[in-house]
């Protein structure tokens, strides 16, 4: 079997970025743009699929993002992304960013936004590449496979029935 295509563990694949964020990241209201966040996001997405794949991978979808907290001028934003499931050539990546607010010494850093992102691995021309297997060890990798099953099966379901209504 080829060794590129050999299972990984979800561990693997997981990778932190962390930055501080300027005045040159906020919106009109003073705190950080979400646009900034969405590239946060999709930078460290991109970072874990290009690990479990072994190659680069593009951005195909974001399934969902959520904004839990404001992020504020000066706070340390951490990102933590991990493949959570593999299909052929496509991987669900999940991603957490959680802040430490700059004017609170030693407090745990609190969860700001969740995000689930769908990557392909690409081959030089750009086609879909086989990926190697994802293999959760734990209950609660477990749990984020089939989470992601979930949400692959309600975005195959939601595009047909889309497709559906539009032949109508
Ligand atoms: C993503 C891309 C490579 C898919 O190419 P394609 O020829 O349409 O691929 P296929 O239809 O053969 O599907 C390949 C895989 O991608 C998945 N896929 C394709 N489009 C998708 C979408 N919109 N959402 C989720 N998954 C998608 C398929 O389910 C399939 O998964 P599998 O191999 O695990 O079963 C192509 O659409 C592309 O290059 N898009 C632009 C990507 C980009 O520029 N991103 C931003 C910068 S990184």
């Amino acid at each position: 079997m080829d060794e590129q295509l050999q299972g990984r563990p979800t561990a693997h694949s997981r990778v932190t970025l962390s930055k501080i964020m300027t005045a040159v990241d906020v919106n009109l209201y003073g705190t950080v743009h979400g646009g900034v966040l969405m590239k946060f996001v999709d930078d460290v997405a991109g970072a874990a699929a290009a690990r479990h794949s072994g190659g680069t991978a593009v951005t195909a979808a974001i399934d969902e993002i959520v904004f839990l907290e404001p992020v504020k001028v000066g706070d340390l934003v951490h990102a933590y992304a991990q493949v959570n499931w593999t299909g052929k050539s496509s991987m669900e990546v999940g991603v957490k960013l959680a802040a430490e607010r700059w004017d609170v010494v030693g407090a745990t850093p609190i969860p700001v936004a969740t995000a689930y992102l769908v990557f392909v691995a690409v081959d030089v021309a750009g086609h879909p590449r086989q990926v190697p297997p994802v293999l959760p060890a734990d209950v609660d990798e477990r749990r984020r496979f089939k989470e992601a099953l979930i949400r692959r099966d309600h975005r195959l379901a939601r595009r047909a029935a889309i497709q559906k209504a539009r032949a109508e």
